[in-house]
């Protein structure tokens, strides 16, 4: 018999079940031995709490292209890991008694950066632990892509899209902002696509005067309206300057509920011109999968099945120039992956004259 569970953790992201379709059928597919599965509710809760359900080749078939996740995620921080005095419970010990209880073979845990210091803990308490790379912010350490990615930039492209229209009848500049509080890749991807004319992310600190000479050279070319994407954690030289502390409170101050209106308001005070806010927010998480997600998932389930299957564990699936690779949970637990301000990408993003407000 091989027992395995699975659990979603943290933000959710359209590629979730897609994924767990792609481990599901082929553990099914090669298994020599009868094979139960386990799915936990709502990420670790599940896990901690002992909320689980039996589940089999029907609960996977026909959700290739359903968004959001069939076993419900939640956020649940490292830190919370060790605080037995907020319910009683001590986290790590539960999560291990659980997995001990059912017997489980392997844990295939779906998550992003958090989730893998978590997965990584639990692979220290002797559990065998898959982790596989999942955040529409593209943020994980240790591989070129994660699923949740393809389909974010689509949505957030399509958001640049539909503005370019509204913005162009009335001449107006509009900043729309695009998911990324610690990192830029969907507002740098999308932004290209989209075909905006600054994009502002936070591994690029921008000068205010910079974005502006930008608006004021398109509208000089003949330009009639402008494009500003920025990043949830846009910052400026100034905040990027300032003590952690200092910048966390001026976050915290802000009347209006995000860094894009405050941008807003700076360029139509110093340019003059008409300026709208657009927040694609959460949608750029929902939907169906696109089809560039759908492939890399389904990618990521099978090599994590096939490693399962060797018995091979305590690493998270990756793709590295093309190939995927086993990735050391330890080497990834909890390191992002930035945007690199010199890549191809951003120079070539600069070459064609979109402004990323630092020269
Ligand atoms: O981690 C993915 C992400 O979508 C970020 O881009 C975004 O900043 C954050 O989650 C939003 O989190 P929540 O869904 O908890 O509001």
């Amino acid at each position: 018999m091989l027992r395995i569970g699975l659990l979603t953790s943290g933000g959710d992201c359209q590629a979730l079940n897609a994924t767990m379709r792609g481990i599901v059928k082929t553990v099914l597919n090669n298994a020599k031995e009868k094979v139960e599965i386990y799915g936990f509710e709502d990420g670790y809760q599940g896990l901690i709490y002992g909320r689980y359900r039996k589940m089999e080749w029907a609960d996977f078939s026909g959700v290739l292209t359903k968004g959001g996740t069939i076993l419900g995620t939640s956020r649940t921080p490292f830190k919370m890991l060790d605080t037995p005095e907020a319910d009683g419970v001590e986290k790590v010990p539960a999560m291990v008694a659980n997995y001990r209880k059912l017997k489980l073979d392997c844990l295939f845990m779906l998550g992003g950066n958090g989730s893998t210091k978590t997965a990584n803990r639990l692979r220290q308490e002797g559990l065998n632990v898959i982790a596989l790379p999942k955040t529409i912010d593209n943020d994980t350490w240790g591989t070129d892509m994660t699923f949740g990615f393809p389909s974010a930039i689509d949505v957030a492209t399509r958001c640049i899209d539909d503005i370019h229209t509204t913005a162009s009848s009335h001449g107006r500049v509009f900043v729309i902002e695009i998911m990324g509080h610690k990192v830029g890749w969907i507002p740098l991807y999308a932004g290209v696509a989209g075909g905006a004319d600054v994009i502002l992310i936070p591994e690029i600190p921008y000068d205010m005067d910079n974005v502006v000479a930008a608006i004021e050279r398109r509208e000089e070319k003949g330009g009639r309206f402008a494009i500003v994407v920025v990043a949830e954690g846009a910052i400026s030289r100034e905040e990027a300057a300032m003590k952690k502390k200092a910048y966390k409170a001026k976050v915290a101050a802000r009347v209006k509920p995000s860094v894009a209106y405050d941008i807003a308001e700076e360029i139509a005070a110093r340019t003059g011109r008409e300026v709208r806010v657009a927040v694609p927010g959460h949608t750029q998480r929902g939907g169906a999968p696109d089809a560039q997600d759908r492939i890399f998932a389904t990618q990521c389930g099978v090599e994590a099945a096939r490693a399962c299957l060797e018995g091979q564990f305590g690493f998270m699936v990756a793709q590295r120039a093309g190939k995927m690779v086993r990735v050391p949970l330890e080497d990834v637990a909890g390191k992002l992956k930035y945007v690199d301000p010199d890549s191809d990408l951003v120079r070539e993003a600069k070459l064609l004259g979109i402004s990323f407000g630092d020269e």
